[in-house]
């Protein structure tokens, strides 16, 4: 039997079908009329279609159900696509016949006026419907697809890391914890790296994509509590072998973006001409560097006095760079730049002292430029099981825990490194959103968890 669904046509496809008869099955997004006309503004997730009902092509019975339709009614639209020059998609439906699925029960809460962003985070199950979020929603799917089809086409193998997990990875201050039956407390995972260097060490080259977790007190427009990150590792990889896949990595995902989501970044009012800047290879530096910068350019620290007043510092090696300090870095660029060899103090537990300089490890993080920030953070990891276990000692973590982790140290041990890319943090920069939380369906935030 020919299956149903697949006589329904996605609006995006209208403009390959001029001249045929389709059924799109969808929602009205507006709705106007006047005389003997109807307009149906339609969506259905792939696109917006004008549809237009002519009292003289349909039954009486079909134009007064037309009469009723409102924003958000469920309709499935039989009609005849026709070319029109002054559509933004290049055509229109004419109607033949109308198959309401409901009427809304009650007035759509999101009209075209303008709404609080409370409202709309309150309403975000239906927010999602707006054509800002649709597009964003649609661009979040592209980049979730261009960094798969990068990785599976590299020769990574997709292994996924677990959530639940007995120890922290990223530091214990951001931790979610919970209850685990007999065995004690179980953690939200903060990042899925130390399993992928374990499947590395089996698989050679692999890619872990799932949600990640931190109680960030942060009330950032960067900041979610639960994000996706995706997280290559691999086997006999240095650090600039490291920086080179990262590059490689974020170059492919805005050109697939910039091919597929030409209508999406034109919804956003997106500078398509910045993103095209974006190609390989992109700027360097070594944290030492950017200091150096920072105080060559006058970019100073302020810090807060006990009295209230603030003084102004010349930025000290060793702490860590903020928002300030990044942003300052990033004004002189129109690509991504990496910044390397942070110190080890400011950096995670795990990652490769560089043997040249004891005090910076081989660590780096890749800042996007239009003010987004740091999209990626990644290491060279620590190989050699001694020092491994000198720094888990450092940072009183405990040890029983990294047992396992300390093992790969131990049987066969090789240099190996990898990264971590935000997808939220990726989303939002290519889309040109304003806040974090309008790149992810339903977002997670210290004061936020409902829908
Ligand atoms: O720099 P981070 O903390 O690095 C790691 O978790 C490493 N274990 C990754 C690795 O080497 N495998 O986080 C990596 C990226 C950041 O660059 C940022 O894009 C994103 O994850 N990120 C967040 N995104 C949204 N909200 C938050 N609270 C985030 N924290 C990190
Ligand atoms: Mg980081």
């Amino acid at each position: 039997m020919e299956s149903r669904y697949k006589s329904y046509h996605s609006i995006e496809k209208l403009p390959e079908l001029v001249g045929e008869t389709v059924t799109i099955n969808g929602w009205v997004h507006n709705i106007t009329g006047k005389g003997k006309l109807q307009f149906i503004q339609m969506r259905d997730g792939s696109g917006f279609v004008q549809c237009v009902v002519f009292k003289g092509n349909v039954s009486e019975e079909v134009f007064e159900q037309c009469k009723q339709l409102a924003q958000e009614a469920s309709v499935s639209i039989t009609g005849t696509v026709r070319a029109e020059e002054r559509s933004a998609t290049g055509v229109e439906v004419d109607v033949q016949s109308v198959r309401i699925w409901q009427i809304p029960t009650e007035q759509y809460p999101i009209t075209p006026k303008e709404h609080g962003i409370e409202f709309l985070m309150e309403h975000r199950h239906l927010w999602l419907r707006s054509t800002r979020q649709h597009a964003i929603m649609r661009i979040r799917a592209a980049v979730a697809k261009a960094i798969r089809d990068f990785f599976d086409g590299n020769g990574f193998k997709l292994q996924d890391s677990p959530i639940l997990t007995p120890n922290a990875c990223e530091g214990t201050s951001t931790l979610f914890e919970t209850k685990y039956f007999d065995l004690g407390n179980a953690y939200l995972s903060q990042s899925g790296q130390l399993y992928a260097e374990a499947t590395a060490m089996a698989l050679g080259k692999v890619y872990t994509f799932g949600p990640t977790f931190r109680a960030e007190k942060s009330k950032t427009k960067r900041h979610l509590t639960e994000f996706w990150m995706v997280e290559p590792e691999m086997a006999y990889f240095d650090l600039n072998d490291d920086m080179d896949l990262a590059e490689d990595l974020v170059e492919y995902i805005v050109q697939y973006c910039l091919q597929t989501c030409q209508r999406e970044l034109a919804v956003m009012g997106r500078d398509i001409s910045k993103l095209e800047k974006v190609r390989r290879p992109f700027h360097r530096m070594s944290y030492t560097e950017a200091v150096e910068w920072l105080n060559a350019n006058n970019v100073k620290l302020n810090k807060k006095n006990e009295d209230g007043t603030e003084t102004q510092y010349d930025f000290p090696w060793g702490e860590d760079f903020g928002a300030p300090q990044e942003e300052a870095i990033m004004s002189q660029f129109e690509k991504p730049c990496i910044i390397h060899r942070y110190p080890t103090e400011v950096k995670a537990f795990y990652m490769k002292r560089d043997p040249e300089n004891e005090k910076v490890v081989m660590a780096m993080d890749m800042l996007a430029p239009e003010g987004a920030g740091e999209i990626i953070g990644g290491s060279q990891r620590e190989d050699n099981h001694d020092l491994l276990l000198e720094r888990i000692l450092h940072e009183q973590l405990p040890q029983e825990a990294f047992q396992w982790y300390l093992d790969l140290r131990k049987y066969g041990s090789v240099p190996h490194s990898g990264f971590g890319l935000g997808l939220e943090r990726t989303v939002k920069w290519i889309s040109g959103a304003e806040h974090i939380r309008e790149v992810i369906p339903f977002p997670r935030m210290i004061y936020r968890i409902v829908p």
